[in-house]
């Protein structure tokens, strides 16, 4: 167990320092449900296009979902278009949401080369506007960046300060550049210069897998925070074991985040969904390759509750 402590992100206080990073595809809302459950003091919904919201608006309604156990509500946009931004922080959907938490680290070509995401690194003029335009919608804003580009553009505090002097209420620093993409070796130093270098919280990110990961990036770094993605997804009572929350079984955690999203979303895409969940919880297992293998080939629910059964008998 950590020695947590609340996270003042502007005037909001958050109830301890150990988050939940945003992750497509999975942080929908019976997931983060899991992860506040065993102690997860923020967590945040996948990223959103910012365009979305003027062209697609259904679309974003599923990721957006959000029920009274998750008391913060925080969104993560990504674009490129000041105004934009802008528009959709100020607007009626988002009215409820507590904290907009900006993406400039994401890495991935399609999203690259539009100048987004990461691409902002590259481009602080740009980046400090995105800010300071999204600031005026009076929510409190917050940036997820990468150390740099690569190894030979390294921009860490140069960043942080960038984000502080706009007026970002938080950071938070993934410690590896975009040529690492989400591999190799998370840079404790750099997320260090960045805690030294603005007096808004910095949370650190990168690498926490268990308690002896996220010991080592909160005393290396002096982070105010950390945020998990990956630890995360294998195992939701990693917040347990850092928050001293009350853990449940496999079974009983599964069989919730099933309900949940069995509620919320169609049939067909709760199979899909929780068949990649469960193979992520079995991993490790004695037999987790033979079950995997019949998981992907489970199309309905009730195969999919007969196999858990199987996987994690009652009692
Ligand atoms: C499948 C996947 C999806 C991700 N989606 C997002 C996202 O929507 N927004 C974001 O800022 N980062 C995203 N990330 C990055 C994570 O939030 C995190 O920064 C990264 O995985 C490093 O943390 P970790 O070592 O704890 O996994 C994603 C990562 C993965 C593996």
């Amino acid at each position: 167990m950590l020695a947590t402590h609340e996270v003042r992100i502007g005037d909001l206080v958050v109830p301890n320092n150990v988050f939940l990073a945003p992750l497509a595809g999975y942080t929908n809302y019976p997931f983060r449900k899991q992860c506040l459950k065993y102690g997860a003091g923020l967590t945040f919904p996948e990223m959103m296009n910012a365009r979305g919201f003027l062209f697609n608006p259904k679309g974003t309604e599923a990721l957006l979902h959000t029920e009274e156990e998750e008391k913060i509500k925080t969104v993560q946009l990504f674009g490129k278009d000041p105004a934009l931004l802008r528009q959709v922080a100020e607007s009626e959907t988002l009215s409820k949401v507590d904290l907009v938490d900006l993406n400039m680290g994401c890495p991935m070509p399609k999203i690259v080369k539009n100048g987004e995401g990461s691409a902002l690194l590259s481009d602080f003029p740009l980046a400090s506007e995105i800010i300071r335009e999204v600031k005026k919608s009076g929510k409190r804003v917050s940036v997820k960046f990468r150390v740099g580009l690569d190894e030979k553009r390294i921009v860490t505090e140069d960043f942080a300060k960038l984000c502080e002097d706009a007026g970002a209420d938080m950071i938070t620093v993934h410690g590896r550049t975009r040529e690492q993409v989400y591999a190799g070796e998370v840079r404790y130093d750099e997320i260090a210069r960045a805690k030294q270098a603005v007096r808004i919280p910095v949370i650190a990110n990168g690498g926490v897998m268990d308690e002896e990961s996220a010991r080592l990036l909160l005393d290396r770094t002096g982070a105010d925070g950390i945020m998990i993605a990956r630890g995360a997804l294998s195992n939701p009572q990693i917040f347990a074991d850092l928050t001293g929350a009350k853990k449940d079984s496999k079974r009983q955690m599964i069989l919730e985040e099933l309900e949940d999203t069995m509620r919320l979303f169609s049939p067909h895409f709760t199979v899909v969904f929780m068949r990649k969940m469960v193979a992520f919880y079995i991993k490790g297992m004695r037999d987790s390759v033979r079950f995997k293998d019949r998981l992907f080939r489970a199309e309905t629910e009730e195969a999919l509750r007969a196999l858990i059964d199987e996987i994690f008998p009652e009692g």
